[in-house]
């Protein structure tokens, strides 16, 4: 998903950074958008690597306008099961990361900025089986919340976006790793769930995108605080 925001804000001449995990094919994804785009390595479970990589941002752009946060990780299974470091590892890059990357960037936003945390579904809802990914994208949403109203008198906003299930790298792991053995019967199961029965499909990153995009807009001045969903109306009731 960060990598079909990246594309549509550099496809509008933004200057993007895109920020990965060293190691991450992050350098291929930046150079496939052009010379107005810079791969910026962080690991944001690390403050100071949020702060080292806001600032090697400014040091190429001069200013931050955007901040999207999209890194994060899935986990599932019973409660029961869950390690502490499992736990740690949820919280660290889908709360805490997202805060402190926030944090690091909070300085040097103008007025006029815009933040978009990517949440969840599974930050609105209640997810069976994933309380901890559930725990983390709720608290995101209410992180998002908190700090639209804290950052409104200068003039900056911050929405969370809140997919269903997206056609990214996330799902193709989800199916591997938890399909016990048949990922097609594990995304099967998923699109199960969609109020639109048999012709369900999985929502693609350009969509979210254009919703992020959307959001970043002058024309959504009014928009901040919000946790809008994009999940075919999963999360609209039963
Ligand atoms: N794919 C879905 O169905 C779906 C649905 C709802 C919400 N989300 C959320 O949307 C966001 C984007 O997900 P995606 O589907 O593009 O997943 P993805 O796995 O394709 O991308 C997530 C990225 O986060 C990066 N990341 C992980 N740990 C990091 C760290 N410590 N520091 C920096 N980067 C780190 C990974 O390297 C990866 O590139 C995530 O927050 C995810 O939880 C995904």
């Amino acid at each position: 998903m960060g990598t079909a925001i990246a594309r549509r804000f550099a496809a509008r001449g933004n200057l993007v950074a895109l920020a990965d995990l060293a190691g991450s094919n992050l350098e291929a994804q930046a150079r496939a958008l052009g010379d107005r785009a810079a791969a910026v390595p962080v690991d944001i479970r690390r403050p100071e690597s949020c702060d080292a990589a806001v600032a090697a941002v400014l040091e190429w752009a001069g200013r931050i306008d955007i901040l999207v946060n999209a890194a994060g990780v899935w986990l599932e299974g019973p409660a029961a099961d869950v390690a502490e470091a499992d736990w740690d590892r949820v919280m660290d890059v889908n709360l805490k990361g997202a805060f402190f990357l926030i944090r690091a960037a909070l300085p040097h936003l103008p007025r006029g900025a815009s933040i978009v945390n990517i949440a969840s579904d599974a930050g609105l809802v209640g997810n069976s089986g994933a309380a901890v990914y559930c725990a983390s994208k709720g608290g995101l949403v209410l992180l998002t919340k908190a700090l639209a109203l804290e950052l409104a008198p200068r003039g900056i906003r911050v929405n969370a976006v809140c997919p269903g299930d997206v056609d990214t790298p996330m799902i193709e792991f989800q199916a591997a790793r938890y399909g016990n053995g048949d990922p097609e019967g594990y995304r099967r199961a998923l699109l199960a769930h969609y109020p639109q029965a048999a012709t369900a499909r999985f929502i693609t990153a350009d969509e979210v995108a254009r919703m992020v995009d959307y959001l970043c807009e002058p024309d959504a001045a009014p928009v901040t605080g919000a946790a809008l969903a994009i999940d075919f109306g999963v999360t609209a009731g039963y």
